[in-house]
């Protein structure tokens, strides 16, 4: 049937009609909120490049992370910038390191907040590179090994879920056994399955203070121009034992989140990244653009290709807006 017999302005005239043939919803149970913690006390120092967004003390943290679960966000991710930072990132798995005290304080202060932690390399590393060096490159097997001490110093230091983010092969595997041996059995694996070597990580790079002193990570994340191989990093994961694959940053890699939606079965993570956020602020601040409305239509399109779950920036401003 064509028009005029078919007239699909029918469904639109109301937004009760408009709800009820609604086909994607967008809900505060499907965000997480990443959390940047740093050394100190009562320190909350805004990142230029992303207002709104701080890097926090522990006890600032605690503070935050009090307020994201009232707000109804049911998880946050935790970036930590340590006291100091050496050529094999030993801060990283340290018993009392930034990250280990963040999570103790927050599992004591809010229990049922789901702690989850980026377990990378590259913010404790004093070349910022995401893994150990061998002279100017990575070496992926030595990192797999630092990478699984990680993730399990973030289990038993109360961590409910651990993100690889830093593009080694091999790396859930070897940190899914880690876990397994050191009795963590119950921990998933939200793996950054296909990170893309992208710019979009820009003001990131800025609030962890992790962006590389030499080169760039084109020998480890992936090449922007690849959508079959992103077919090949999530199998790979998947395979290894990811519960979780992520796709990174979101709105540039829509087709990507829709592919893996329809080759794969298990949830996928999307992550709308630091200058996705930031476009988004500074177009807002100039008065170009409706913050809140392009804010909700950017991740509902991300929940439209497919992601089931969103790590945003703009988590405390969706939940105020749309409610728990
Ligand atoms: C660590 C890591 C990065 C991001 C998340 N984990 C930076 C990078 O790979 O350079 C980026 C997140 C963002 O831009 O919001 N490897």
């Amino acid at each position: 049937m064509f028009f005029p017999e078919y007239r699909p302005r029918r469904l639109r005239r109301t937004e009760a009609l408009r709800s009820m043939v609604r086909e994607t919803e967008l809900s505060v149970r499907h965000l997480i909120y990443p959390l940047f913690v740093c050394p100190g006390k009562g320190v909350r120092q805004e990142v230029s490049s992303m207002p709104g967004v701080y890097r926090l003390s522990v006890d600032e943290a605690v503070r935050e992370a009090r307020e994201v679960f009232e707000l109804g966000i049911p998880a946050v991710i935790l970036f930590g910038i340590p006291e100091k930072k050496d050529e094999v990132g030993s801060e990283a798995y340290a018993k009392k390191g930034i990250i280990q005290r963040a999570l103790e304080a927050l599992k004591k202060a809010v229990p049922d907040l789901i702690l989850i932690t980026d377990v990378c390399l590259c913010e404790y590393t004093s070349h910022g590179h995401c893994g150990i060096l061998k002279g100017k490159e990575v070496d992926n097997d030595a990192t797999l090994e630092v990478l699984a001490r990680t993730a399990v110093s973030h289990a038993k230091a109360g961590a409910d879920m651990v993100a690889p983010s830093d593009m080694m092969d091999g790396r859930v595997a070897r940190i899914r056994e880690a876990l397994d041996e050191a009795g963590f059995s119950h921990i998933p694996i939200l793996s950054y399955a296909v990170k893309y070597c992208s710019a979009f990580y820009g003001p990131f790079r800025e609030a962890a203070d992790s962006a590389p002193k030499f080169g760039d990570r084109r020998s480890y994340q992936m090449d922007p121009a690849n959508a079959r191989e992103a077919l090949r990093e999530a199998a790979l994961d998947i395979e290894e034992g990811a519960d979780i694959i992520m796709v990174k940053p979101a709105l540039p890699y829509l087709d990507i989140i829709r592919t893996l939606r329809e080759e794969f079965n298990h949830p996928i993570a999307a992550y709308q990244v630091s200058g996705e956020y930031a476009m988004i602020k500074a177009a807002a601040r100039l008065g170009w653009l409706d913050e809140e409305r392009v804010m909700l239509e950017s991740l509902l399109s991300i929940r439209r290709a497919g992601a089931d779950i969103i790590i945003t920036y703009f988590a405390k401003e969706v939940a105020r807006r749309l409610g728990k």
